[in-house]
């Protein structure tokens, strides 16, 4: 596997694989088999799989959860090797940010809502990187997990603004055996928190009402940010002590 720190780098390579369909999965590391699930997609349906390991500081609303977000880059090199990744794209800050972040992508209407709300600048954060990562990877297909529903539907809906060259794949959320979502914050998780957080997906996909799951979690001890029905689907935000899990189910 190339690992490639520099944009200017990676363009000379991209020069080489002009014939090649050329798959793309962005992450923040801390790999698991959620995004082993899109190193395995991208491998099957393109000649050449790109990864790209970058914390993104402007999609932190809070500069704690920056600070405690898992960096663990010798496990993820090991993890995207066992996959035959190709590349791995590793930039620093400087790198994504030579204009420092004053050109943002802001999206007005779907970015308000639900963790936009939760969570302000989020969103702009999220689209300017992922702008930006597709810029320079220049991908076919880029993948992107249904765990982080509105992201996806917010990646879907400015590339198809932007008229950016390239397809969003949407690949299915991976669950661990108590059916809790795979995410890089879930493993912050003690044994007695991990037990309490496997009534957060049973009850999101439960027959109960939005209100009555709400009242259920609260009970259980859980903050709840939103429980919703939209999209056809049921999405959620809760907090375990100072852990934050969102997930969703189709309806
Ligand atoms: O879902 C993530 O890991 C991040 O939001 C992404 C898409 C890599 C952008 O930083």
């Amino acid at each position: 596997m190339n690992i490639v720190t520099k944009v200017e780098s990676w363009l000379e390579f991209r020069k080489l694989l002009t014939d090649k369909k050329i798959g793309f999965v962005p992450t923040m590391g801390h790999l698991h088999d959620g995004h082993g699930s899109l190193f395995k997609r991208a491998k099957q349906e393109n000649d050449i799989v790109v990864a790209s390991i970058f914390i993104n500081p402007t999609q932190f609303n809070q500069s704690n959860d920056f600070a405690n977000y898992p960096r663990t880059l010798d496990h993820d090199v090991a993890f995207l090797q066992s996959f035959e990744v190709d590349y791995l794209f590793l930039p620093e800050a400087s790198e994504i940010y030579p204009d420092d972040y004053q050109f943002q992508m802001t999206e007005n209407v779907l970015s308000v809502e639900l963790e936009g709300e939760y969570r302000p600048g989020h969103f702009n954060g999220m689209l300017t990187v992922v702008l930006k990562l597709l810029n320079i990877i220049q991908a076919d297909r880029a993948y992107f997990g249904e765990k982080d529903y509105q992201q996806l539907l917010l990646v879907e809906k400015m590339v198809k603004a932007l008229f950016l060259p390239v397809k969003i794949i949407p690949c299915e959320t991976i669950r661990a055996k108590d059916n809790v979502a795979l995410s890089s914050r879930n493993s912050r998780l003690n044994e007695e928190q991990r037990l309490k957080a496997s009534h957060f997906p049973r009850l999101l996909q439960s027959e109960l009402s939005s209100f009555e799951i709400t009242d259920e979690l609260k009970k259980l001890g859980f903050k709840v940010d939103y429980i919703v029905e939209k999209w056809q689907r049921r999405l959620g935000a809760v907090w375990l002590d100072d852990i934050r899990l969102i997930d969703n189910f189709s309806l």
